[in-house]
């Protein structure tokens, strides 16, 4: 089971110190929340961002990006670094192309559910991913509550992902506690992002060693 810390929540004014500390908490990756106002609410940080982040950690870079047209920022994020590319399944209309695209680069693909949508989506694209991303929470914003309803559905893509026999990593997105953390791992998942539960706290090893303690 990988954590992957968003640095979402992190002191921005800071944020080269926060991922080392992180990283030296025991976290396995750095997630990267990338937003743009559109797909969602927020605004966040682009392809310099990432490039600096690159340059202070080797840790696996984890790039969510929840912008429209992915398609158009695919190569700038893989110059600048990332090692994980994943797209909202709602915010790219030629899916299957820009997963192929990512991998042409030599990133890993991955792809991002809103809590709304149905994971048969993934149906037709199996062959092209690396990851699934299941948000239960609605993209945009730090600190939201989980949604429970989503636990379902973090196993019926595990089952998908069994039934394929690919290596594929499953992902889960939003409110990811003590507590929660157990939960979605009991039902398949094998990479926890978290941002408030991780950077919200002083003790940042503290803070990962309960979410590893959590899971079955
Ligand atoms: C939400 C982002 C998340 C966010 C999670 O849109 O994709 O990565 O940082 O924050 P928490 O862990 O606080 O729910
Ligand atoms: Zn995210």
């Amino acid at each position: 089971m990988r954590i992957a810390p968003s640095i979402l929540s992190a002191d921005f004014a800071r944020l080269g110190e926060e991922v080392q500390a992180v990283e030296a908490a025991g976290a396995d990756w750095i997630h990267v929340d990338v937003m743009d106002g559109h797909f969602v609410p927020n605004l966040t940080i682009g392809p310099p961002v990432v490039a600096a982040l690159r340059r202070v950690t080797e840790r696996t870079l984890d790039v969510h990006l929840m912008i429209e047209k992915p398609e158009r920022y695919i190569d700038a994020f893989a110059e600048a670094g990332a090692d994980v590319i994943t797209v909202h399944a709602e915010a790219c209309t030629h899916l299957h192309r820009t997963l192929q695209h990512i991998r042409s680069l030599g990133k890993l693909a991955g792809v991002s559910l809103n809590p709304h949508t149905p994971e048969d989506v993934l149906r037709y694209v199996f062959e092209h991913l690396d990851l699934v991303l299941v948000m239960t929470v609605n993209p945009g914003f730090g600190g939201q509550a989980f949604i429970d309803k989503l636990v379902p559905k973090v196993e019926a893509v595990h089952w998908m992902i069994e039934a394929s026999r690919k290596d594929i990593r499953l992902e889960v997105d939003g409110g990811i506690r003590p507590g929660t953390a157990g939960r979605v791992v009991e039902a398949g998942a094998d990479v926890l992002v978290a941002g408030s539960a991780i950077f919200g706290t002083d003790d940042y090893a503290k803070a990962i060693k309960e979410l590893r303690e959590d899971a079955p």
